[in-house]
């Protein structure tokens, strides 16, 4: 049985089921998601390998090879078409076209299910997915349940990396206008035990971890690498769960009555389905998303263990991060660009700013070091690498508003996180491609001669689709210096 098949036996039955990773009903075979690629703009879906099995990966991989690849639909399983698109601007607007949110790289997040491969969605602050007009989902004080597996690892303090219910509108409607797992270290609301991250409620206009509006010292801080989080709500009462996705049970972090604070009891619940966004599209949160679903009614505890345990048995593992060669910590490599017309020059640096320079094996030792990089382990994830400068120890490349700047490591978070890229086979067909770690759509690329993160066809002008593989390819080569 799926996921689903279990809640339907409890008479909880799912009203959405999202998932990039597997069918969650052991009948299903449609489609799971859409992919839209960068070199012709056409779509394909993906289906699992066999009905109720993990998602063909693969046919992805084949459709995608040689061009960038994004998730454009996440189809719901349940039957009532409540599919997740790209979310349009709300109280807040997203970075893309028209104000739209960002879609997620359908390659930003390689797993496997018992040993097979597959992707999840890796959300990057401006990323979003939504349904405003969804069927049989609660509405008012009506009873659902819901649970999704994150990434414990993948977080922010932005608001809102949200799963669930939230209103119809996009806009900030009030007080209990929404029902939604959250995970994050966001605490400008509440917060658990410890630093955090934490599962958490988004009621709207508070992030919930008891009935408490600040501080529940029992929703501790959770960092499984595959997080099952779960959250029912019903007529004054809720409950808040979390587990390890990989083994083991969940564990309870509250249940009992709706906060007093005012707006809350009865909820008024509006039905849409927000996905990696806040209930305002609120769109600076970041987080990974494998598989979640919605019920109709308050799901048993029984029924909520079985998911879990069919959870366990799905047996989701980490893989490589990296589709393209291998980097080794301490090496020294020159990046020259494959562009025709730039192809002698070299990814290079002066002072902070990050540049493509002409470079040879006649140059000056000062410009040599300036082409020269030494790799080391990812600062941000231990899977993918950073490239410190030759003749500035300590500073590395970073982004920066998707700008690349050659700074020094202030050991924060979100220097770490903008300084680590993994590798991708090259998109011009040889070399190699190098990927932004917390934006996985977005690549190393020259721009007029600049260093940028950019995505193929976004909005800004270094972004621009023409040129685009062969600006973001680089020739690997033993360092000048
Ligand atoms: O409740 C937290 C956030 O507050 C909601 O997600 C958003 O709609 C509002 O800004
Ligand atoms: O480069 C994109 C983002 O811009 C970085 O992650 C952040 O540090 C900056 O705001
Ligand atoms: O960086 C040099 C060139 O500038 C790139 O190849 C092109 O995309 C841009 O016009």
């Amino acid at each position: 049985a799926g996921p689903c098949d279990l809640y339907s036996a409890g008479g909880t039955p799912c009203i959405a089921a999202h998932s990039t990773t597997r069918a969650l009903y052991s009948a299903f075979s449609g489609s799971l998601y859409q992919v839209k690629r960068g070199s012709d703009n056409t779509t394909t879906n993906i289906a699992p390998v066999s009905a109720g099995g993990v998602a063909n990966a693969a046919a992805q991989d084949t459709f995608c090879a040689s061009t960038t690849c994004l998730i454009t639909i996440i189809y719901d399983q349940s039957g009532k078409s409540n599919h997740l698109t790209q979310a349009p601007p709300g109280g807040f607007n997203g970075p893309e076209t028209n104000h739209y949110d960002n879609l997620a790289s359908a390659t930003g997040a390689p797993v496997t299910l018992n040993g097979n491969k597959a992707y999840g969605v890796f959300i990057s602050p401006g990323t979003g997915y939504r349904n405003n007009k969804v069927s049989g989902s609660a509405t008012g004080d009506a009873a659902e349940g819901m649970y999704a597996i994150f990434d414990g690892t993948h977080y922010n303090g932005g608001c809102c990396f949200d799963y669930g219910n939230a209103e119809v509108n996009s806009l900030d409607t009030g007080n209990g206008h929404m029902e939604a797992l959250y995970f994050g270290d966001n605490s400008a609301w509440g917060s658990g035990s410890g630093s955090g991250p934490w599962v958490m409620a988004d009621l709207e206009n508070g992030l919930f971890s008891g009935q408490g509006s600040k501080q529940n010292t029992a929703d501790p801080t959770v960092t499984y690498r595959f997080l099952t989080a779960v959250l029912k709500g019903g007529a004054n009462k809720w409950a808040l769960k979390g587990g390890n996705a990989a083994s083991g049970s969940l564990s309870t972090y509250y249940s009992g009555a709706r906060p007093t604070a005012s707006g809350y009891n009865p909820m008024s619940k509006e039905g849409a389905i927000i996905l990696g966004i806040g209930g305002d599209n609120s769109v600076s949160a970041q987080g990974t998303f494998y598989e979640g679903v919605m019920t109709s009614g308050y799901p048993s505890d029984d029924v909520e263990n079985s998911v879990q345990a069919n959870i366990v048995a799905a047996k989701y593992a980490t893989t490589s991060l990296n589709s393209g060669t291998a980097f080794t910590n301490g090496q020294s490599i020159s990046l020259r660009a494959t562009t025709s017309g730039y192809d002698t020059r070299y990814l290079a640096h002066t002072g902070a700013t990050v540049n493509t320079q002409v470079v040879t094996s006649s140059s000056a030792t000062a410009l040599k070091q300036q082409a020269s990089w030494t790799v080391r382990t990812g600062l941000g994830n231990s899977a993918c690498w950073s490239f410190e400068s030759k003749d500035t120890a300590g500073s590395y490349l970073r982004h920066n508003n998707f700008v690349l700047q050659l700074v020094a490591n202030d050991g924060s978070k979100q220097f770490k996180e903008d300084a680590t890229f993994c590798s991708v086979a090259g998109l011009g067909g040889s070399g190699q491609s190098i990927r932004a770690w917390g934006y996985p759509t977005r690549y190393i690329r020259h721009y007029e001669n600049v260093g940028y993160i950019a995505s193929n066809g976004g909005v800004h002008a270094f972004d621009a689709a023409s040129s685009f593989n062969a600006d973001a390819t680089w020739a690997v080569s033993t360092s000048f210096a």
